[in-house]
């Protein structure tokens, strides 16, 4: 078998199961069954050191980190990756802020790195290279003349080509997407669009088992949706370690009802639209006071961009107003927690929450839809309410799915929510349950690793 060698700017704790984050748990979950190396960014800025990387094993993995200096981390992490392709990536084209020099830095990062990671590579490796962060990653790994195979894995959503036209360069990001021997997104909307776009800007060409030819390299552009380790999640939900804690926060509560929703605090999750859905539910629906509370768990997340230190004062904002609207002396509608909280505090508190809020404005996957699910007690389970716009909406139609632009259709859809019988309740997660089971964390990396073992019968095989 041969040697797996995953690439990510951010690179798990694998020796601290509690962490958060949706890409690093993932593939901490997905590596540490196979073993290999995690290669990516130390997560600290420094420009006194020497540049070299840190090697560190923990079981059957070996991470290596890369430092990065605050130039870098200025014109790559904070401007192109996270004010350029982010916001555009999520259809909020109004919040890109393009500069040459963050573009270079992208460029001189994805190279860096590439000469860094370079010297470690065996020709048999599968390097699987992930996220928006590192889309050129493999161009420079080619210049430096690796044949290995590499893969490419996006973590957000693929716009088409209307949108994209707005990336400078555009076509660039499509060619060096191409160097790669699979390019996997999350939902067949994100393929189509990519293919829209490699039809458009670029002289590829498609042949009839879906394999995209340009120059000399063949490139296979699929679906791979990525799931969670439902056992370990479950079991984490219900387990007693958290239980103390959980009965002493239900016994404060005056409500009986908890709705909960759990994002980094970014603008492409739709907070302030489900915060704005849910005064509305209490407005249209005055029974309710008292009667259900409202738990949002949003931890930090890159404060130094404006767009994000704006979204966290009209969070601030909102939740004050509508506490003072609406709360009375015994009973605090919102609870908004800026925080990060341990993974398995989490799944125990999805798991004590009658309805789970995943309603983004735009989401590549969303792996909080899967993790309610995953820890709900199934003979008693709590509602998902599930934006369309999150690509896992895809795969979970029986949550209940909202537009969430639509403030009033969400309010509804909230009510609806936690009114709804134990039966349909049952009938709904039995059937997310079953679907997020069979399409894990595990599926997830073994469908893209037999891909990229072998491209052209993969292809053939599922054209
Ligand atoms: C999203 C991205 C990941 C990223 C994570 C945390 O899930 O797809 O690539 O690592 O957010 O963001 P951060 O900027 O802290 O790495």
């Amino acid at each position: 078998m041969s040697r797996l060698v995953v690439v990510s700017n951010r690179v798990g704790n694998l020796s601290n199961p509690a962490q958060t984050g949706g890409l690093a748990v993932a593939i901490s979950e997905a590596i540490k069954g196979r073993g290999g190396i995690w290669f990516g960014w130390d997560g600290v800025t420094d420009d006194s050191g020497d540049g070299t990387t840190t090697v560190d094993t923990v079981g059957s993995v070996q991470t290596i980190l890369n430092p990065m200096q605050a130039v870098d981390y200025e014109a790559f992490y904070l401007g192109f990756a996270n004010s350029v392709i982010w916001p555009l990536f999520h259809y909020r084209a109004d919040l890109v802020r393009f500069q040459q020099d963050y573009y270079e830095g992208y460029l001189r990062v994805n190279e860096q790195f590439a000469n860094a990671l370079m010297p470690h590579l065996k020709s048999d490796d599968l390097v699987w290279i992930h996220d928006y962060h590192f889309m050129s990653f493999g161009t420079y790994l080619r210049n430096l003349g690796c044949d290995s195979r590499i893969g490419f894995f996006l973590h957000i959503p693929f716009p088409g080509p209307d949108l994209l036209a707005a990336l400078p360069n555009h076509a660039g990001f499509i060619e060096d997407l191409l160097q790669y021997d699979v390019v996997g997104f999350q939902t067949s909307a994100d393929v189509a669009n990519f293919k829209r776009c490699v039809e458009e800007f670029t002289s590829a060409e498609v042949d009839e088992t879906g394999l995209i030819r340009f120059h000399d390299r063949t490139c296979v552009a699929e679906r791979f949706p990525i799931g969670i380790d439902v056992d370990s999640f479950q079991e984490m939900a219900a387990s007693k370690a958290e239980a103390a804690f959980i009965d002493a926060f239900k016994h404060n509560l005056v409500a009986d009802k908890q709705m909960i929703g759990v994002d980094r605090l970014d603008y492409s999750k739709g907070i302030p639209a489900r915060f704005q859905a849910f005064a509305q539910m209490l407005t249209r629906y005055p029974e309710m006071s008292k009667k259900v509370s409202f738990l949002q768990i949003a931890p930090p997340s890159r404060g130094d961009i404006g767009a994000y230190a704006e979204i966290r004062e009209e969070l601030e904002r909102l939740s004050g107003m509508i506490n003072g609207a609406h709360a009375d002396f015994d009973w605090t509608p919102i609870r908004y927690i800026h925080r990060s909280v341990s993974r398995d505090r989490l799944a125990a508190m999805l798991r004590a929450s009658e309805v789970g809020l995943v309603t983004p404005m735009r989401d590549g996957m969303n792996l909080v839809a899967k993790e309610y699910v995953a820890a709900q007690d199934p003979e008693d389970p709590g509602v998902l309410v599930l934006s369309r716009f999150a690509g896992a909406a895809e795969e979970m139609p029986e949550a209940l799915l909202v537009n969430p632009f639509d403030i009033d259709e969400m309010a509804e859809m909230y009510f609806q929510a936690l009114n709804m019988p134990l039966e349909e309740r049952k009938e709904r997660h039995r059937a997310l349950f079953e679907r997020i089971r069979r399409y894990d964390v595990k599926a997830w990396q073994e469908s893209f690793l037999e891909a990229l073992t072998s491209p052209r019968e993969w292809a053939e095989k599922h054209a």
